[in-house]
């Protein structure tokens, strides 16, 4: 049997409150709106299958270890590594790692407020009728209209993180548990609604090749992008999963709650690629457009469909509400860390740290318009630049943020989070807290913490640098 400690933040009702809180952390903007850019952008097949290797190999291990470490602690991330380190003989330092995390997940935030946003404005857009009928060179015209403006896109990015702080200042679930178990499974329903307009289109077999098609040759191009997705869209690598944990019922499986929450990430990801492509493909666009791939396909889509009107307006508001329950999970590790730290109130903690992320968010805001040119980590022939005006080559803000977030800060705390359960811990403590009834479940599972997953994140940064 687990330890009986309890978080002071809170605790779940019951193992599918933390289901819900895990799985609405980890289905977002990930799934539905960066996993069909970015395989548009590797070239398909080949950024599939690595993912979907990085995500079973990887990811769901480092799920696993970031659950049990949480809620052997019982603390904020920050401090519950500081704790088992210390009770296992470690050097606290470990939580050093945990911090980095919660840097890493503020960071996300501040762009993902931004691009929760733009569904924002979709919901009117799309609710006002302006995309009936629309074409895909119209519908692309309109999300060039939106992020040429920045005084739009601030209105939204505002009201997105007022949401967002709004839910984590009052507690964790209370409100949302109720409309997060409606409204998951309706964004399910509404994804298929969206499959089986794409498949009348005559394109979907297109999409479907591009999805599935293996090209060996392709591999090493997006693997490293790859793997950082497959962090982000799991939400692993922050302490987000940890701090969800924490709040787990001690006699709750840990093991099958995980794959759980995995398989359906994983499902609406694939969904959402098999709707998107035969309509990229149908209305002649780029697979490889960028960020803008689903505001510019699903008004094609919606716009041309009898009730477009209506259920594309919801399936926005669905969108919205998929980045709401992971943006929530973003911010909660450092309200919890504060929270303990300072002995400040919860509302306190939050609205600072909402700003904080507020003002890196208006960085990419500006990424889009009036900065698109100020370029960060430049590599050009006369060598590196950290920042250069209308450098070549070089990342805007929001891809820096985006670049240093999945490439690197979450990776890394992966890394940390699997080497700390599965060398730091002691093996008894982790068996204790996965109790799986199958000595041989557990060597299998143990092993992919402490071998798999930390060389699996080793081989592919190693990869990345040889390149
Ligand atoms: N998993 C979320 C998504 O796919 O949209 C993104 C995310 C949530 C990343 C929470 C990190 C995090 F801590």
């Amino acid at each position: 049997m687990a330890n009986d400690k309890v978080s002071i933040h809170g605790a779940w009702a019951s193992r599918w409150v933390f289901i819900l809180a895990a799985t609405g952390s980890a289905v977002g903007l990930g799934n539905i709106w960066k996993f069909p850019y970015m395989t548009g952008m590797y070239g398909g097949g080949a950024f599939v299958m690595m993912y979907l290797v990085c995500i079973f190999m990887v990811g769901l291990p480092i799920m696993l270890a970031e659950t049990l470490i949480g809620r052997r602690g019982r603390q904020s991330p920050v401090n519950t590594l500081k704790a088992l380190a210390i009770e296992s003989g470690a050097s606290p330092k470990w939580s050093w790692a945990a911090l980095m995390g919660m840097i890493a997940a503020l960071l996300i935030l501040s762009f993902y407020s931004v691009v929760a946003g733009w569904s924002l404005d979709y919901i009117l857009s799309m609710g006002s009728g302006q995309f009936a009928g629309v074409s895909a060179e119209g519908a692309g015209a309109a999300f060039g209209a939106l992020t040429a403006d920045p005084w739009r896109l601030t209105l939204w990015h505002t009201l997105f993180m007022l949401l967002t702080g709004f839910v984590i200042a009052r507690g964790v679930v209370a409100g949302l548990e109720r409309s997060l178990r409606i409204m998951m499974p309706l964004l399910f329903v509404l994804l298929l609604v969206l499959l089986g307009y794409s498949m009348t289109t005559g394109h979907f077999m297109q999409g479907f090749h591009f999805l599935f098609n293996f090209q060996p040759d392709r591999v090493l191009d997006g693997v490293l992008a790859a793997m950082g997705h497959a962090f982000f869209t799991l939400s692993v690598g922050v302490g987000a999963i940890m701090v969800y944990g924490s709040y787990m019922p001690k006699n709750a499986s840990i093991g099958s709650t995980i794959l759980t929450v995995g398989i359906l990430d994983t499902l609406v990801a694939l969904t959402a690629g098999m709707a998107l492509f035969p309509i990229v493909f149908a209305g002649g666009l780029e697979p490889s457009a960028g960020p803008g791939l689903m505001f510019v396909t699903l008004p094609v889509a919606f716009g041309n469909i009898a009730f477009g009107q209506v259920m594309g307006t919801l399936f926005f508001v669905l969108v919205l509400i998929a980045a709401w329950t992971s943006s929530i999970s973003m911010l909660e590790p450092a309200v919890a860390y504060l929270v303990e730290r300072s002995k400040r109130s919860r509302v306190l903690v939050t609205s600072v740290l909402a700003f904080v992320c507020w003002v890196i968010g208006m960085g990419t805001v500006l990424s889009f318009n009036l900065g698109a040119e100020a370029k960060f980590f430049v590599f050009s022939d006369d060598g590196f630049h950290l920042f250069q005006w209308g450098a070549e080559g070089g990342r805007n803000f929001f891809d820096s943020i985006d670049y240093l977030t999945s490439r690197i800060l979450l990776p890394l705390g992966g890394l940390s989070f699997a080497v700390f359960a599965g060398w730091v811990l002691k093996r008894e403590a982790v068996r204790e807290e996965l109790a799986m009834k199958s000595p041989l479940l557990f060597n299998l599972v143990y092993w992919f913490i402490r071998v798999v997953a930390p060389i699996g994140v080793l081989i592919v940064f190693v990869a990345e640098l040889s390149k």
